[in-house]
C-alpha cells in the first residue's frame, strides 16, 4: 500500500491494512495531534482528511487510504502559512482544554472546502459530530464564520 501523508508518499505493509489510521498515525508515525476520544466514531476527536473529506480515523482502516491523500492537523498549514481555520481559531481563542480541537479544526476545514460561506445551520449540521466537553461550540461557530471571511479576503475584517 502507498499513502500520501501530509504531502509525503509513504509505503505501508499489507499487514497494516486493517489497522485503524489513528493507531498508525499516533504509534507508527508519531503524529499525536490527531486524538483518541471514543474509538467508536462518535466524538470527532480523531478527524483527518482523506482526499479532502473529513473521516474518523479511529474507525477507518489504513487500507482505505491506499493510493489516497491523507492530511492530519500537522499537515494543514502550508509551511509557515496557517490555514484560515487555524488563523481564526487563534484570533478567537477557541480552544479551552484543547483535547477536541484538532478534530474540530479538521472538520471545519473540510466544511469550508465544500461550503465556503456556510450558514449557522450548515455549521451546526456539519459540526454536530464533534463533541467538546468544555463547551466551545459558540466560539467554534464564530471561528468558522471568521475563517470563511479570512479565506475570502485574506484576513481583512
Ligand atoms: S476517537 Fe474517533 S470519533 Fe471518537
Ligand atoms: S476544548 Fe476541551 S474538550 Fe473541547
Amino acid at each position: 500500500m502507498q499513502v500520501k501523508l501530509n504531502r509525503q508518499t509513504l509505503a505501508l505493509g499489507d499487514e497494516q491494512a486493517q489497522t485503524p489510521i489513528l493507531w498508525w498515525l499516533r504509534e507508527d508515525r508519531g503524529l499525536t495531534g490527531t486524538r483518541y476520544g471514543c474509538g467508536q466514531g462518535v466524538c470527532g476527536a480523531c478527524t483527518v482528511h482523506l482526499d479532502g473529506q473529513a473521516v474518523r480515523s479511529c474507525i477507518t482502516p489504513c487500507g482505505a487510504a491506499d493510493k489516497r491523500e491523507l492530511t492530519t492537523i500537522e499537515g494543514l498549514a502550508r509551511g509557515n502559512v496557517l490555514h484560515p481555520v487555524q488563523q481564526a481559531w487563534l484570533e478567537l481563542a477557541v480552544a479551552q482544554c484543547g483535547y477536541c480541537q484538532s478534530g474540530q479544526i479538521m472538520g471545519a476545514a473540510a466544511l469550508l472546502a465544500s461550503t465556503p460561506n456556510p450558514s449557522d445551520e450548515q455549521i451546526d449540521a456539519a459540526m454536530a459530530g464533534h463533541l467538546c466537553r468544555c463547551g466551545t461550540y459558540e466560539r467554534v461557530r464564530a471561528a468558522i464564520h471568521r475563517a470563511a471571511q479570512i479565506a475570502r479576503t485574506g484576513g481583512a475584517r
